[in-house]
């Protein structure tokens, strides 16, 4: 991608545009969020829209940017435990998991400290704090460069498919809508979103399934709780509007497939007219890191529809049935969703 002219907005942050991960982009981009900007990163799991996790202004700033209806508790990026250890306690559980999955695709929800510095915006008033260490060396690089905690969410607009490449990002902040840096670290290598354990209670319970099996992390602290309500603490898990532009079938044998309707597959054995194969080995890691790329390739005028075959409902394949359900839920007419668009407040 080629970079633009660095122009300034009113603030003196640069206007909307992307970047490489440079040394020199790195350290602006650092800058940028001391300052109380906006920057769009990678992660291993999806593309971020950060903010200081301290500015309470920089943090609203990411939700209107987003367009989102309500102010959701937001994942803080930190380096390391030690880091996250400044605004949250750990207690043996949280110290397994961290130990044995930090860096990665796991995030905690731990109690809060009360003298936290974090802005009241990033954790929406609650006691609790979900908290992520990155693997991702452009992430990581930015935590240091810019050296302070990272708020970020997802950097979709509300109600769509989480950003994967530098340049979905690009499409869904069309008018830069306050973003001032774009990131382009290539392509997601987890392509979901990080598995939210809630670790600030007595049982260690799901709240979203992730880019780290539910079985690996069994494996550590033991079976996990699921949180079943629908209402309230775990909006990631809640069905919501975060979908494809056009209706979404799942568990759909290929001849069961109706006209007009395009076929996303998964292992060998597929018809060779299918349009796309999540992984054509059958392995779910492939397919989780193509997941949002090929839900946004199929997303397209003259496609009436997307059937989605079976996928085995174990390891990654629970993530990936997970998002496919909501997006069978949910499915936002007339494209990405404009401020206009009646979306749910339901955001993963
Ligand atoms: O992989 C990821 O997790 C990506 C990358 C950028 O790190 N981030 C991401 O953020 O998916 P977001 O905002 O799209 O989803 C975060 C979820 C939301 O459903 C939010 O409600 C939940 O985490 N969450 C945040 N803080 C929480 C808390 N204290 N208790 C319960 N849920 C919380
Ligand atoms: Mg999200």
């Amino acid at each position: 991608m080629t970079e633009a002219p660095k122009t300034r907005d009113a603030n003196g942050l640069p206007d909307f545009q992307v970047v490489a991960p440079t040394v020199e982009d790195l350290e602006l981009a650092g800058r940028v969020l001391r300052k109380g900007g906006l920057v769009a990163f990678p992660t291993e799991t999806v593309y971020g829209l950060g903010a200081d996790a301290t500015n309470d202004l920089a943090v609203a700033n990411i939700f209107k940017a987003k367009d989102r209806p309500e102010f959701n508790p937001l994942i803080v990026h930190v380096q390391d435990e030690a880091q996250a250890s400044e605004f949250a306690e750990f207690n043996d559980q949280a110290q397994a998991l961290a130990h044995a999955f930090w860096p990665g695709a796991l995030t905690l929800v731990l109690k809060r400290k009360a003298d936290s510095k974090l802005s009241l915006m990033t954790t929406a008033g609650l006691d609790t704090v979900a908290v992520r260490v990155p693997a991702h060396p452009v992430a990581q690089a930015l935590l240091t460069s810019s050296g302070v905690p990272i708020a970020a969410p997802s950097a979709n607009r509300s109600g769509y498919v989480s950003p994967t490449l530098a340049i979905h990002v690009l499409m869904q902040f069309k008018d830069g809508q306050g973003v001032n840096l774009i990131i382009d670290g290539g392509a997601c290598q987890v392509g979901l979103e990080s598995t939210i354990v809630d670790v600030s209670g007595d049982t260690p319970t799901l709240l979203r399934p992730g880019g780290v099996s539910v079985e690996d992390i069994e494996a550590v602290v033991g079976p996990l709780a699921v949180h079943a309500s629908e209402d309230v603490i775990a909006p990631g898990q809640l069905k919501s509007h975060y979908a494809p532009s056009i209706p979404l079938r799942i568990n759909v044998s290929p001849e069961d497939r109706e006209k007009g309707e395009t076929l996303l597959t998964f292992g060998p054995d597929m018809p060779r007219r299918a349009a796309m194969n999540l992984s054509t080995s059958g392995d779910l890691s492939e397919a989780a890191a193509n997941l949002f790329i090929m839900l946004r390739a199929l997303d397209m005028p003259g496609i009436r529809g997307i059937a989605v075959v079976p996928i085995p409902e174990e390891g990654l394949g629970r993530a990936i049935n997970d998002r496919l359900r909501r997006a069978s839920a949910g499915t936002v007419t007339g494209g990405p969703p404009k401020a206009s668009d009646p979306i749910g407040n339901i955001e993963i």
